[in-house]
């Protein structure tokens, strides 16, 4: 026993074996070191931060735990035993009931529950319809350039090639897709990502018009809409055309990611397809969740929650946006008018992974976003989430940017350029 307790003290550092000297107690003014991890090579470790603006995340801190426990208990208390089985794949009846009330009448969705599927986010969703494409006979799969980086590597496991659109300030620029010989296209229309565009009036009616023509289909993914400032969201282009438009949403943003709840609508003629594939790959998404946030819907709880966070963003929006504006004037802002993020063109001399890592020096992680232009040339630029910082954070966060800003602008080349430091993997969101 006393040997266990020894271990468990050298385990948590608060004794050190000296080999010839034995065991010393560790001095506790100074922290047990971490251990060290060997940097791949070419990396220097930089120093952690305190400040994450990095995208990808809602305000976590905003959960709305406790409706979520009282509809649990609701759910344990009143599931039939049934339920807790093998149950549809493409989701639980009650969910998809709710959600097609909730996407006709805040998406503007051509939807019934029958057509919804219900997956473990839209990576899933995504992931699915594109193994579909695949093999159907698609080779190539458009995407906008921006794009999320990590859904360009997830899909391109699944389809030949990934090519890249350019998007302009209406969206995605559709003359260039027609000059393709692409019949699929993965599109953000309610808020691109990374750039916050919403796709113009007159870009959605052509790419539905090009859809119908090339007989392709479109891949909606509609990750925020909920999240628009100045004016209600837009509907989503799967109510234009439901024949030509696959609709794809998540609670990733809306809730949280860690719960794995997306949906899809996809055009009927790949109904029965999407349903064998949900099978196949997973038997149905975990139904417990699938109840909760069906009685959220149902009770209102989640159009709150939305008022709630929608409010809280807009704060944040507002003292990021304020603060850019009187430390950062040359920094050109896009997607101000909703999302969680905003993005930020870099001024001439403003290196994008110096900067990124002149801010990792100050303690405050930005994401750079060359890794989103794919094969198309990438203007320098960073993207800053407000989501998860308050005001005051925010307008710290600006501050250091700013100096790092400065920094960059006046670094010499050298070894210790700082556009060689990564920052080392700290958070999940290093990994995406
Ligand atoms: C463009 C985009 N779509 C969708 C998602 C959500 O993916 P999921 O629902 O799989 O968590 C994200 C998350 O960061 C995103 O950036």
């Amino acid at each position: 026993m006393v040997v266990d307790a020894y271990a468990q003290l050298v385990a948590e550092g608060f004794l050190v074996v000296r080999a010839g000297s034995g065991t010393v107690v560790r001095d506790v003014a100074r922290p047990p070191s971490r251990p060290s991890v060997s940097a791949p090579s070419g990396r220097v470790e930089a120093p952690p931060y305190d400040i994450d603006l990095r995208p990808g995340l809602p305000d976590l801190a905003s959960f709305p735990r406790a409706v979520w426990l009282a509809a649990t208990r609701d759910v344990l208390r009143l599931l039939p035993d049934e339920e807790l089985g093998y149950v549809a794949p493409w989701g639980a009846l009650a969910l998809r009931e709710e959600l097609a009330d909730y996407l006709k009448r805040v998406r503007a969705a051509m939807v019934e529950p029958d057509h919804l599927v219900i997956v473990t986010g839209a990576t899933q969703g995504l992931t699915l319809l594109v193994r579909m494409l695949a093999e159907t006979g698609h080779t190539i799969l458009a995407v906008e350039s921006p794009s999320n980086a990590s859904q360009r590597r997830v899909l391109g496991r699944h389809i030949s090639h990934i090519l890249d659109v350019p998007v302009d300030d209406e969206g995605l620029v559709v003359t260039e897709l027609e000059r393709t010989a692409c019949r699929a296209v993965l599109v953000t229309p309610s808020h691109q990502y990374p750039s916050g565009v919403m796709l113009s009036p007159a870009r959605r009616s052509e790419l539905v018009r090009w859809a119908q023509r090339v007989d392709g289909v479109i891949l909606e993914d509609d990750y925020a809409p909920e999240f628009r400032f100045e004016r209600g969201p837009i509907g989503c282009l799967q109510g234009l055309d439901p024949q030509h438009v696959a609709l794809v949403g998540s609670a990733s943003k809306s809730l949280a990611p860690g719960l794995r709840l997306g949906w899809v609508v996809a055009p009927l003629v790949w109904h029965e397809m999407l349903l064998a594939a949900k099978r196949d790959d997973d038997f149905g998404s975990p139904v417990l969740s699938q109840h909760v946030l069906a009685r959220l819907l149902a009770n209102g709880a989640y159009d709150r929650h939305i008022r709630r966070t929608r409010r809280r963003y807009m704060e944040r929006r507002n003292a990021l946006v304020t603060a850019l504006a009187e430390e950062l004037p040359d920094w050109e802002m896009s997607g101000r008018g909703g999302g969680l993020h905003v993005m930020l063109r870099l001024p001439a001399g403003v290196d994008e992974e110096r900067v990124c890592a002149a801010a990792a020096d100050r303690g405050l992680a930005v994401q750079g976003a060359r890794a989103m232009y794919g094969s198309l040339p990438a203007p320098h630029s960073l993207i800053a989430s407000y989501a998860r910082a308050p005001a005051g954070v925010l307008t710290e966060a600006v501050h250091r940017l700013a100096a790092a800003s400065t920094s960059v602008r006046t670094a010499t080349t050298g070894s210790n350029d700082p556009a060689i430091r990564r920052v080392r993997p700290a958070t999940a969101l290093d990994y995406f």
